[in-house]
């Protein structure tokens, strides 16, 4: 033995299972790389990973952040003016020179001047939620050099999306954060993925492990959006009650707000149960008897019901008031458990996608303890 090095300093195996191992994470890179590298390329980031925007949380600090970090950041206009939006964009862009988006709800009274606020900025990006898209507006992004994103909850709109000319669409399930249609992610990604091969899509909606990303990359996304995952970032403005609430809550915790009376229509949201989510509830109670004794009008009834969560989530997540705010969070607010660096958050997602990758190529190596034909009840099954 040479004098100084120890019997453990060469292995038994000639350095074979290091090799093996590191050919095994070289595979999950490259494959985490194929999956998603349509995703990379519409976004022009590293990581096809987007911050969801989120009103009142997602601003400069916590957008740069995400994007310094290799994913894909998105301010959220929320019912901005047009000068908040530029002050909000200029700011962003002298914290970070990566690429982000900007989110615009198409309900906005001044949608098309946010629009133009974005072009004078050279924002590379513009994803419009909340309902389907007017193609003036649609196109008008289009001229400016952006790219549009719009959400799809389901395959119908979808298709009429692409053919307005979008970019990519973002796929939303129930489970997510905030506004919320009826159907879940797994669901919708089986009904829209295996169809939509035109432009890239985006899963959002109680992904909260780099495992399920890497699921619905394997079904055909090609990227992924979180928001409640990054709430609890050391870079979130978000108070310290609105996040204290996230790391105690349990995924049951985040519940859709319920509706009372058909006649009374009530924009499903899914946030924490706290004492806002009961009174509302009583609300709508009380409300729906004053309409029946005609006290109110339908017309009056709605808006009292609408108004009760009107600057709500500002309450929680910028004032800290947790009982009377909503506390808008997704499902998947179960894997907040502390708060972390945006970067520590994005390079654990993906992480857990490349163990997972890479364990199964250690199975694969080893052989699998079933057949084919057992699986499919045929003759090597007797056999
Ligand atoms: C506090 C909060 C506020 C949100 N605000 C918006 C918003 O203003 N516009 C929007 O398009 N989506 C909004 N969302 C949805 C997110 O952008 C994202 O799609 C969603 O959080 C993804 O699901 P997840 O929460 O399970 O990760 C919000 C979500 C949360 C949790």
């Amino acid at each position: 033995m040479i004098e100084g090095i120890g019997a453990t300093d060469f292995p038994a195996d000639g350095g074979r299972a290091t090799r093996q191992r590191h050919a095994k994470q070289e595979r999950a890179y490259a494959e985490l790389d194929r999956l998603w590298a349509r995703g990379r390329e519409v976004l022009g980031c590293d990581l096809a990973i987007m911050g969801g925007a989120m009103t009142w949380v997602s601003e400069r600090n916590l957008v740069a952040a995400i994007s310094k970090a290799g994913g894909f950041g998105v301010i959220a206009s929320g019912s901005m003016s047009p000068d908040l939006l530029s002050n909000e964009i200029q700011a962003t862009q002298a914290m970070t020179t990566r690429p982000f988006g900007v989110n615009l709800i198409t309900l906005h009274p001044e949608l098309l001047q946010l629009i133009d606020v974005c072009a004078a900025h050279d924002v590379g990006h513009v994803v419009l939620a909340g309902g389907l898209p007017s193609s003036a507006a649609v196109s008008r992004i289009k001229r400016s050099g952006a790219r549009v994103f719009c959400f799809a909850p389901a395959l119908g709109f979808a298709r009429k999306l692409v053919r307005m000319g979008v970019d990519a669409i973002v796929i939303e399930g129930n489970e997510a954060g905030g506004h919320i249609g009826p159907v879940s992610t797994g669901v919708l990604a089986q009904e829209i993925l295996p169809h939509l091969d035109g432009v890239p899509v985006f899963v959002a909606g109680g992904i909260g492990r780099g495992e399920a990303m890497l699921a619905y990359l394997e079904m055909g996304a090609s990227g992924v959006q979180l928001g409640t995952r990054f709430v609890c970032a050391h870079e979130s403005i978000a108070h310290p009650r609105f996040k204290r609430a996230f790391i105690c809550a349990a995924a049951r915790d985040a519940v859709a707000s319920v509706q009372l009376d058909p006649r009374f229509p009530v924009i499903p949201v899914r946030a924490l149960n706290n004492s806002a989510t009961e009174q509302f509830v009583d609300v709508q109670r009380r409300v729906i008897d004053r309409f029946a004794r005609g006290e109110l009008s339908q017309k009056a009834a709605q808006l009292e019901i609408e108004h009760f969560w009107v600057g709500a989530l500002r309450r929680a997540a910028v004032d800290g008031d947790i009982e009377a705010g909503s506390l808008m969070a997704g499902q998947s607010v179960g894997f907040v458990t502390r708060e972390q660096s945006t970067a520590e958050i994005l390079e654990e997602l993906v992480g857990q996608a490349l163990d997972a990758l890479a364990s199964r190529s250690e199975r694969a190596c080893q052989g699998t303890p079933w057949s084919a034909p057992a699986l499919l009840g045929g003759q090597g099954a007797r056999e």
